[in-house]
């Protein structure tokens, strides 16, 4: 057991993306479009309560991760979800837990969330206009904005915090919000993340719209308020600033214009219980599930996930061009964002 050092670089890869479900309540454009040709999870496939917690226990934790993020699809609506936060956050070697929702869900179960021991929540926020949050969503009928504004306002009353507001910047659909969505980082302790549109998912949006690098988006906020460097708990790949004054603050994804894969700290776990070591690279993949229901001992496997540890420095997104030829078929609600 014991850390694992990288080899050539500095950062350890002590945070897991665990996504719970492949599924959503939602159909965002840019991550699983209505009609996208989806092959869910079969349930059986889907690890078990059971078989997420004894990976946790028997081979991730005793290879030094420490930070787990709960995503999907949408974490919110695994069954037992609350039960599995309780689980995580009681493991003495738990540094970090948090989760990435839609907060569709949010207002009626925040508070038992927070009982369960999380603390902190990334939710999405595309838009402030409802037409245009629904556009994006993907829904029709009764809009929904106001069920995840709810969401929000119930986190922030209870005291989720840092309280994250994530933001894919869509060229010509949410694009002229950015001001308004920036705004949202003044009056409250709220932090609103811009990040950049990537290639997965939907490439035919992608194709048509294109994407805005955050250096553009800077300069907006920049030329209205001025912006300075800042910093906030987190695990990701976000550049921190702060408008002067303001209570939250304002972070940049950039994976499209700058490449993080240098200080990479993450792996993923996918619902069906693959572990991937990149988000958008499939070499490397184990298959723990089904291996553990054929008996491999979590010794074996701790082993696996060593070796995998060791090769990740080499695992990267570095041949940048091939992210926009659409040959990565998996989605975000897939691989678990
Ligand atoms: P914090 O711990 O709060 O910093 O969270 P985070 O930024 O790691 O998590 P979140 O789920 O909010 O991630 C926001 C988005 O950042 C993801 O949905 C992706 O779009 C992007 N992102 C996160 N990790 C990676 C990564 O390893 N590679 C790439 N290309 N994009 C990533
Ligand atoms: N580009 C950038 N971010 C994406 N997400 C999903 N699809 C994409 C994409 N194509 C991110 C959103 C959401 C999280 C779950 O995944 O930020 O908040
Ligand atoms: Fe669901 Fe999140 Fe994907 Fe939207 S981005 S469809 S909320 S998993």
């Amino acid at each position: 057991s014991g850390r694992i050092r990288q080899n050539g670089t500095m950062n350890q890869v002590d945070y897991l993306r665990i996504s719970l479900v492949d599924r959503c309540n939602f159909r965002c454009q840019y991550c699983m479009p209505e009609g996208s040709d989806l092959a869910y999870v079969l349930q059986q496939d889907l690890l078990t309560q059971a078989e997420l917690l004894t990976l946790l226990r028997e081979v991730f934790i005793p290879v030094g991760f420490t930070r787990f993020r709960l995503t999907g699809g949408e974490p919110l609506i695994r069954p037992g979800v609350v039960e599995i936060v309780s689980a995580i956050a009681q493991f003495p070697e738990t540094k970090d837990l948090s989760m990435t929702t839609n907060a569709f869900l949010l207002e009626s179960m925040a508070q038992d969330l927070y009982d369960a021991g999380l603390r902190r929540i990334n939710i999405s926020l595309d838009s402030l206009v409802p037409e245009i949050f629904d556009q994006i969503i993907g829904h029709r009928g009764k809009s929904r904005w106001q069920q995840v504004w709810d969401g929000i306002q119930a986190a922030h009353r209870i005291g989720f915090s840092p309280l994250k507001l994530n933001v894919v910047v869509i060229p010509g659909v949410n694009d002229h919000e950015v001001l308004e969505l920036a705004a949202l980082s003044l009056d409250r302790e709220w932090h609103v993340r811009f990040i950049e549109f990537m290639p997965i998912g939907n490439d035919q949006l992608f194709q048509q719209q294109g994407w805005i690098d955050s250096e553009t988006i800077r300069q907006q906020i920049r030329e209205r308020w001025g912006l300075t460097e800042a910093s906030v708990k987190g695990n990701g790949p976000a550049d921190v600033f702060r408008i002067p004054g303001a209570k939250g603050t304002l972070g940049f994804i950039s994976q499209m214009s700058e490449c993080f894969c240098d200080r990479c700290n993450r792996m993923r776990l996918s619902a069906d219980g693959w572990l991937r070591p990149c988000l958008l690279n499939e070499i490397g993949q184990i298959d723990l599930r089904s291996q553990l229901r054929s008996g491999v001992s979590t010794q074996a496997l701790r082993e696996q996930v060593s070796e995998l540890l060791g090769l990740k420095p080499e695992i990267n997104y570095k041949q940048r061009d091939s992210g926009t030829t659409g040959k990565y078929h998996r989605t975000m609600s897939q691989i678990g964002g």
